[in-house]
């Protein structure tokens, strides 16, 4: 008796440390193809099943397919046993118009069934008619304490009504990924696993993945590997329909110490751009996403200087403003403060005039729209405050908590929308028009 009890504890113990947790998505470098990641904490071989099961409007049974993986052991504590395993597989020959079911396991437990959909970067051809529009969620700075509950809320609701493509987080993740020797980066990770096994969860660093020289941002998330990034997940960029996605780091630029990635980041990001725009005509949106911005406003002081809006952007304006702006660059979706702010098309400090502009269109902007999405919820215990001066380029300024919304709908239309995970409403929009590849430059 007193076996058997041991025996059947024992197993209960064991399927425990096997159970897939932190499941997350996240599109490759590869087209029509799904990254899976997860953990556990005993190694144990990975498996996978994934079928599609819609395509088109028709149901397409077929079995699962079953595949392996790989896993790597984390320490993720200072000390030596605090290790999981973490286990990646990939989805393949993805096609762009069915939705997929899949499940992952160790040791024969298995996950619960989730649901994604088979459009992956690169598939514009499929992606370029008006039905082909696609809504990706846009925030940074979010973290597991009460206020990230707000969006949590109202983004799992959301995500269950709503067909996501894909999901942008611009840094500053969970409040820290290594606090409590881990555990705050695993509750983190639990925490979105509804929405991010749903939908690809795409990331950049913020400064607070700093620690240990971001071994927690680089073992947790999978993105796409370009070579020049050397799987670290700091810098990559896709292409959905006809826009292009740039997700960069703003790290580097503050410390001289890895000044050296800096500049391969940098030239990096040149040779994308001039990739891009060659490519203008069929991909006329180019949308640049990074955690701390070029443009905010603010109010208060810390130490006598308004850091987050004056010193920092002081350091990367001279780096990245005219790189953004030579390539006529459309969108720059930032973070870092924790509040929102919807600019107009800035250079150089000052309002550049579109063809026409409104409290919420432009139309043929000439310069990059600036937007802060930094609210989805910190560990401060309260968002920062809004400006109450803000700057001539200033348009819209809230402190709720809540997220974005950019729907591509075309190569002439971009929608953004901003959401009041508070007010569980949408607070500001703004539709960006153009029928012109490029702008025409208005400064010289
Ligand atoms: C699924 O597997 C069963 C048993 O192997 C087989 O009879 C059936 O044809 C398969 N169905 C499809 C759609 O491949
Ligand atoms: C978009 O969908 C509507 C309704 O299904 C259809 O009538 C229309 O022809 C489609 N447009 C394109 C460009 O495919
Ligand atoms: C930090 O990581 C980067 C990229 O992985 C590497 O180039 C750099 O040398 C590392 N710096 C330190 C201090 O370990
Ligand atoms: C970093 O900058 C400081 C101050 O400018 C300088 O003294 C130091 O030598 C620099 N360190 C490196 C590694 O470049
Ligand atoms: C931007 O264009 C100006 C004017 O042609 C040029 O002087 C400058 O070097 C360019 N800068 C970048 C980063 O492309
Ligand atoms: C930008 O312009 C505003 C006034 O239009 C000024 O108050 C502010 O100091 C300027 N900022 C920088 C960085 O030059
Ligand atoms: C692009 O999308 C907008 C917004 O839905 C729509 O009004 C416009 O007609 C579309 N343009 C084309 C060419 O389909
Ligand atoms: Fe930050």
């Amino acid at each position: 008796m007193q076996l058997l009890v041991l025996i059947i504890g024992f197993g209960i113990a064991i399927a425990g440390y096997v159970h897939p947790e932190q499941i997350h998505l996240s599109w490759t470098e590869e087209i029509n193809q799904m990254r899976a990641t997860w953990v556990t904490y005993l190694n144990a071989p990975p498996h996978a099943a994934y079928r599609p099961i819609l395509c088109g409007n028709v149901p397409s049974p077929s079995n699962f397919t079953y595949i392996g993986g790989d896993t790597k052991k984390f320490q993720e504590g200072p000390h030596f046993w605090q290790n999981q395993y973490i286990h990646t597989t990939v989805f393949e020959n993805l096609l762009p118009e069915c939705w997929y079911e899949y499940k992952v396991s160790n040791l024969g437990s298995w996950s619960k069934t989730y649901l994604f959909n088979g459009r992956t970067p690169d598939t514009s051809q499929t992606f370029r008619d008006v039905n082909n529009s696609f809504t990706l969620i846009v925030f940074g700075d979010w973290g597991t304490g009460p206020i990230g509950q707000y969006t949590k809320h109202l983004l799992g609701e959301e995500t269950l009504t709503r067909d996501y493509l894909g999901i942008l987080h611009m840094g500053d993740i969970a409040y820290d990924l290594d606090d409590e020797d881990g555990k705050v980066g695993d509750d983190y990770l639990n925490m979105i696993q509804p929405i991010a096994a749903t939908y690809p969860y795409m990331t950049v660093p913020g400064n607070h993945e700093k620690a240990d020289n971001f071994t927690q941002y680089i073992n947790r998330f999978n993105m796409p590997n370009n070579g020049v990034n050397q799987g670290t997940s700091f810098f990559y960029s896709f292409n959905l329909g006809p826009a292009h996605f740039i997700m960069y780091n703003t790290n580097p630029y503050f410390k001289n110490t890895s000044q050296a990635s800096a500049d391969l980041q940098t030239q990096w990001l040149a040779n994308d751009l001039a990739i891009a725009n060659s490519q203008r005509s069929i991909r006329p949106w180019i949308i640049v996403l990074a955690h701390h911005p070029l443009y905010c406003s603010q109010d208060w002081f810390e130490e006598g200087s308004q850091t987050d809006c004056g010193e920092q952007p002081a350091v990367i304006k001279p780096i990245l403003e005219d790189l953004w702006y030579n390539n006529s660059v459309d969108l720059a979706l930032q973070a870092h403060l924790h509040n929102y702010e919807r600019d107009a098309a800035i250079y150089k400090n000052q309002t550049i005039p579109s063809q026409y502009d409104g409290q919420n269109i432009h139309i043929n902007p000439n310069a990059p729209i600036y937007i802060v999405s930094g609210n989805a919820g910190n560990n401060h215990g309260h968002n920062d405050p809004a400006s109450t001066t803000p700057q001539p380029w200033a348009r819209y300024l809230s402190n709720d908590y809540g997220y974005g919304r950019l729907t591509v709908y075309n190569q002439t239309h971009l929608f953004w929308e901003q959401f009041s995970a508070v007010a569980l409403t949408e607070i500001d929009y703004v539709w960006i028009i153009k029928d012109q590849p490029r702008y025409k430059p208005v400064l010289s």
